[in-house]
């Protein structure tokens, strides 16, 4: 059996994160979402709310071999607790890759696990989480970048 994880700030989880959850899916036999801290970015929601509206996407996307998990500490102590052979990450663009391949090198060097990019689909080219909030903040509609739950999450989180 071949594990692989797929890691993220999600914060909050969008349909572009889904997406390449799916498709990672396809590829290996089991996939663990990884949700974890990234020091660059302030982050809105707690590590286990976070969680927490992964699983309910993955739940409602009928994702049955995809599990969840808080990731504590570094992905690559993760990934060797649970056995993972690959981290999968989903591009948009050249900004992704230039941010995601310093991460992707060291990880290979803190412990030999490979990265697997994907191409982000062109539907959710523009989504990104940090727009989401910046949008819902502002009170406008995200219910089609998001799964289902979040908008209400983030509302809350927001005072909006
Ligand atoms: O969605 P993001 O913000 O691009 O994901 C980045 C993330 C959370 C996967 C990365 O910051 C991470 O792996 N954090 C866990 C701690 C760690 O391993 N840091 C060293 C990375 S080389």
């Amino acid at each position: 059996m071949t594990t692989a994880v797929c890691p993220g700030s999600f914060d909050p989880v969008t349909l572009g994160h889904l997406d390449v959850v799916r498709r990672a899916a396809t590829l290996f036999d089991d996939v663990v979402v990884g949700v974890a801290k990234n020091p660059g970015k302030s982050g809105l929601l707690d590590l286990d709310t976070r969680a927490e509206l992964v699983r309910a996407a993955v739940r409602d996307a009928g994702l049955d071999r995809v599990r969840v998990a808080v990731v504590p500490g570094l992905l690559v102590d993760f990934c060797r607790e649970i056995g993972a052979v690959a981290v999968v990450k989903g591009l948009r663009g050249g900004a992704d890759f230039d941010a995601e391949q310093p991460m992707a090198l060291m990880n290979r060097h803190l412990s030999g696990v490979e990265t697997i990019f994907l191409p982000g689909d062109q539907r959710y080219a523009h989504v990104a989480s940090s727009l989401v909030k910046d949008i819902v903040r502002h009170g406008g509609p995200v219910d089609d970048l998001v799964p289902a739950g979040v908008p209400e999450a983030l509302r809350a989180a927001l005072g909006r």
